[in-house]
């Protein structure tokens, strides 16, 4: 069952075939980080027209690298939602017409499940139920996965997500966008208690997470420090921003899989490739005794396996596109 899948929600174009779910044959991104580095965060406009340009000739990129030709195929998968709608629109049109032409179904994707499908990727593939911290640059959410196709929101952030509030603060930093990645490394020989910032706790949920105060707090503390001209040690400063991001985000995933007795959890997304947390999340799953399985790193940011992965489900719960299928900004996992 070789499902040809894309991906095109932000600033990612990517295509790739994945047999039966799990057996990845081929996967190719072509970043545009370059293209929106210049002002600073992602220009909607210039997605949707690096999309247009990159869909095609990826697709046969991928096809050529499995060695596969369009007649071996046996569905085409789209990220429907969410994410920029202009961008999404891209790729849904370009799988609506390949699914047309080659009579082939089409199968919509969630985002956000096919983060957490693309543990379905790795070597020690997880089986639902269990409990996934999905933490990306849009979204910061807990789920519980019933089934392959079937989740349950148990917390979300109320503000920022965490990879957005990574991206201000290096920002703010002056590094490149998106600054994720760049602060952690400077994060890593710092010391993460030498500055004080605060853990965002919102009342009702324990689940719920909120990252603006700390990003706030965190803009502030160099603002003002360079008002009063005092330096500010730049790794020990990294470091402390990066674990109070970790102590918002680990502790929740043990407390989910507590209060639903759940024994397995999952994290994915972007901000899964973050060490600290993948770290701490291994330390706090061997005290809890969790069975703890993390995204492998080469699919932590945005790809198209994950999505075929997730399709390879959804093809089975029969979950089909119609040609009137529309993508959608915004929308439940
Ligand atoms: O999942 P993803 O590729 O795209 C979205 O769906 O949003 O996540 C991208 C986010 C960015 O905010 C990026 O800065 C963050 O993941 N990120 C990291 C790291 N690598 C990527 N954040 C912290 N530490 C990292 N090592
Ligand atoms: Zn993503």
């Amino acid at each position: 069952m070789n499902i040809l899948a894309i991906e095109s929600s932000c600033d990612e174009t990517a295509a790739a075939i994945v047999a039966n779910g799990c057996n990845l044959l081929s996967s190719k991104v072509a970043s545009q980080i370059e293209q929106h580095a210049p002002y600073g965060g992602v220009v909607p406009e210039i997605a949707s027209r690096l999309h247009m340009e990159n869909l095609a000739p990826l697709t046969r990129v991928v096809l050529s690298d499995a060695s596969l030709s369009f007649d071996s195929l046996n569905a085409i998968a789209v990220t429907v939602m969410p994410g920029l709608i202009g961008a999404l629109l891209t790729g849904l049109n370009f799988t609506k017409g390949l699914a047309l032409s080659l009579k082939l179904p089409l199968i919509p994707v969630h985002h956000l499940r096919g983060h957490v499908a693309s543990l379905y990727l790795s070597e020690n593939p997880p089986s639902p139920p269990f409990i996934a911290l999905i933490a990306s640059g849009g979204h910061s959410l807990l789920c519980r996965v019933h089934s392959y196709t079937n989740y349950q929101v148990l917390g979300c952030t109320h503000d920022d997500a965490a990879g957005e509030c990574f991206d201000k603060v290096a920002r703010v930093l002056g590094l490149s966008y998106p600054g994720g990645a760049e602060l952690s490394r400077l994060a890593a020989s710092g010391d993460p208690s030498r500055y004080k910032l605060p853990r965002g706790i919102v009342k009702d949920n324990p689940l719920d997470m909120s990252f603006s105060g700390l990003k706030t707090a965190a803009v502030n503390l160099l603002h003002n420090a360079s008002q009063k001209q005092e330096n500010i040690n730049l790794p020990d400063f990294a470091a402390s921003f990066e674990q109070a991001v970790v102590d918002t985000l680990a502790p929740r995933l043990i407390q989910a899989a507590c209060l639903t007795g759940d024994k397995t959890v999952v994290c994915a997304g972007g901000v899964a490739a973050n060490s600290r947390l993948r770290d701490t999340l291994t330390r706090l799953c061997d005290e809890a005794d969790l069975s703890l399985h993390l995204a492998p790193r080469e699919f932590c940011g945005d790809n198209a396996a994950m999505i075929a992965a997730q399709a390879y489900h959804e093809f089975k719960a029969g979950n089909f596109a119609k040609m009137s299928q529309n993508a959608f900004a915004n929308s439940e996992i």
